[in-house]
């Protein structure tokens, strides 16, 4: 896809990820739009991208989830990507982690991605993109972090049956799977403590990959273990 010109929403740009991801799009002449589930730190994100349209949602209420998807697309003409940057993260042994922890991350992992890609589905055409954060953890489980994990391995699942679904539609399907990135992310659990982790990826250089990965119609952004990211055109 060209992103000079595109009109973008990016869902949880309110966070690291998610706000460089905004300045790198926005910086490359995409129109972008901004979601988040905190009003006051969503108008803060916004600041910088002047006459951008908000929208704010809870990852507990699907229906929110698509509302900011078809506010968005009113407010800008029209969508040509959506993007999923939001998410949380809980350490611990299986066994010590209560329910209530698993059903979170579950909920806002994976349920909410969902449902404001399902929204993105019904209202882009050829030629435009949807694409999330999974997490290496998708793919390489780990040890303290089951819920963690199987919550990216069920977005991940989903971001892969949608891709065989839509292929005759003309709507790509994105993954970004990138491991440890330095952006905080660990520091900010829902419960438990992070494990020590060895030094992360650059935030920076994995949005201008994804954001590259956009306009080369990639299926998938990962990481190498040195950080550096690396787009394949077609996921395996
Ligand atoms: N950093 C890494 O090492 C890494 C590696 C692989 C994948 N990822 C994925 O990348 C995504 C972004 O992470 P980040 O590194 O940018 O971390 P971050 O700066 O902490 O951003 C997290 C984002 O998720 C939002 N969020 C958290 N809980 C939420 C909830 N209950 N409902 C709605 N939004 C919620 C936050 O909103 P607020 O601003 O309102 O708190 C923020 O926008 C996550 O999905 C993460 O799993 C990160």
């Amino acid at each position: 896809m060209r992103l000079d010109g595109a009109r973008v929403l990016v869902a949880g740009a309110t966070g690291v990820l998610g706000g460089a991801l905004t300045a790198e799009l926005a910086g490359r002449g995409a129109r972008p739009a901004l979601a988040g589930r905190d009003p006051a730190r969503l108008a803060r994100a916004a600041e910088a991208h002047p006459g951008a349209p908000t929208a704010v949602f809870d990852a507990y209420d699907p229906a929110s989830c698509a509302r900011a998807v078809h506010d968005a697309a009113a407010a800008l003409g029209g969508l040509d990507a959506v993007v999923t940057a939001f998410g949380t993260v809980a350490f611990g042994r299986a066994a010590e982690v209560g329910d209530e922890v698993a059903e979170h991350l579950s909920a806002v992992n994976a349920l909410a991605p969902a449902a404001f890609l399902r929204a993105a589905l019904t209202v882009m055409g050829p030629g435009s993109v949807i694409a999330a954060f999974t997490g290496v953890v998708a793919e390489h489980p780990q040890a303290g972090m089951a819920d963690y994990s199987a919550s990216k391995a069920a977005l991940s699942a989903w971001l892969r049956a949608v891709r065989r679904e839509a292929r005759g539609s003309g709507i790509r399907v994105l993954e970004a799977r990138p491991g440890h990135l330095e952006t905080g992310f660990a520091d900010r659990p829902v419960a438990g403590t992070a494990p020590p982790l060895p030094p992360g990826g650059d935030p920076r250089r994995v949005v201008a990959a994804l954001a590259d990965a956009m306009e080369a119609d990639a299926e998938l952004l990962r990481t190498a273990p040195d950080g550096t990211p690396v787009v394949e055109r077609r996921a395996r």
